[in-house]
């Protein structure tokens, strides 16, 4: 094992972006669907791993909305979300802000209240297994319309003790994050943060729409505000953190060779960028493996693998004493490399 690998399984990590649903493993979706009797369109789970080839997100997003198919009851949302949390805590992380997709669920007749009480008494048994920390981010679905997303902050309301924020996903081109400037002003007024996919295919103005009119706490992705300077500096100005998923943006298109991933750039320019694993049954790999990966195709240096791993908890909403707390476990790390 390569002393960076090495140095990377020990760091203390936080998880920011994260959709439970893309984390809905070939093996578990075969299983939940049998327990439901749910036919689904493959016969193996080297068919389904074969037709994750995708060459742009909605490519992906067509058969991410299949496979969450499956899940129905309170029991396959625990089993995907401890699923999730057995492989974070291998890779020693430490603290989640995991996404979900309410209108994935709800549009298919699945209660609101189903898919996020399985989530939670997940998150709650992996604090208490593992003592990972966690935040729930439930994400409006941008390509449908504003009342949808409306409707769902409604259906949110007697729920908001298990919820920390709001995030804008889906399609992103077509869909800018102006669609949704009332309904982010109606959840900021409920006490929630903020969070938006911006960047990620759509151009740099949507990551202005997503700061100035969503007045988000973090950008999703955000790898398309590299083309804009004055945009740039204004990311670092504010310390907005940037929440970067490169086996994601390499299977979607994003960079045609890990090589080309802008991550060691983003550092430099002194962005606050950090390493997530998005939906990582779908992408090939969990968060250690988007370290492991784009360190060696980028050359990052331990300095720099150590400030993504204090960047992910700077970035975190976790109260100011625990992220102390975390950066001073990483340095205890560092100071042995
Ligand atoms: N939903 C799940 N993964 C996503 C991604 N990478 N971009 C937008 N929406 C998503
Ligand atoms: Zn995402």
């Amino acid at each position: 094992m390569s002393s960076l690998t090495a140095l990377i399984e020990r760091l203390p990590k936080a998880e920011l972006h994260l959709h439970i649903e893309g984390s809905f493993e070939p093996e578990l979706m075969f299983a939940i669907a049998e327990r439901n009797q749910i036919e689904i369109p493959f016969k193996t789970v080297d068919d389904i791993r074969k037709a994750y080839e995708f060459e742009n997100l909605q490519d992906f997003l067509d058969i991410y909305y299949v496979g969450m198919n499956v899940l129905q009851t309170e029991q396959d949302f625990f089993d995907l979300t401890h699923a999730y949390l057995t492989r974070a805590h291998a890779d020693n992380v430490r603290h989640v802000e995991i996404f979900f997709d309410p209108q994935g669920h709800t549009d298919r007749g699945v209660a609101f209240s189903t898919a996020i009480d399985g989530i939670t008494r997940a998150l709650k048994q992996g604090k208490a297994e593992w003592g990972i920390s966690h935040e729930l981010i439930m994400c409006f679905l941008r390509h449908l319309s504003e009342e949808a997303a409306f409707e769902t902050l409604e259906m949110a309301k007697p729920h908001l003790d298990k919820i920390c924020g709001v995030g804008l996903d889906s399609s992103e081109n077509g869909f800018p994050p102006s669609k949704f400037e009332r309904v982010f002003a109606a959840s900021r007024d409920l006490g929630l943060k903020l969070v938006a996919h911006a960047g990620e295919e759509g151009a740099p103005e949507y990551v202005y729409e997503a700061l100035d009119l969503l007045k988000v706490d973090r950008i999703d992705h955000g790898n398309r505000a590299l083309e804009d300077d004055a945009l740039v500096k204004r990311l670092v100005d504010e310390q907005m953190t940037l929440t970067v998923c490169p086996l994601s943006n390499l299977k979607l298109g994003g960079v045609s060779s890990l090589t080309d991933h802008p991550l060691k750039r983003m550092l430099g320019l002194g962005l606050r960028a950090m390493v997530n694993s998005d939906d990582p049954a779908y992408f090939g790999g969990y968060v250690n493996q988007n370290y492991i990966e784009t360190a060696t195709a980028v050359g990052l240096t331990s300095v720099e693998i150590i400030q993504l791993a204090k960047n992910s908890f700077l970035g975190s909403f976790l109260p100011e004493a625990d992220i102390a707390r975390h950066i001073a476990d990483i340095d205890a790390v560092s100071e042995t490399v």
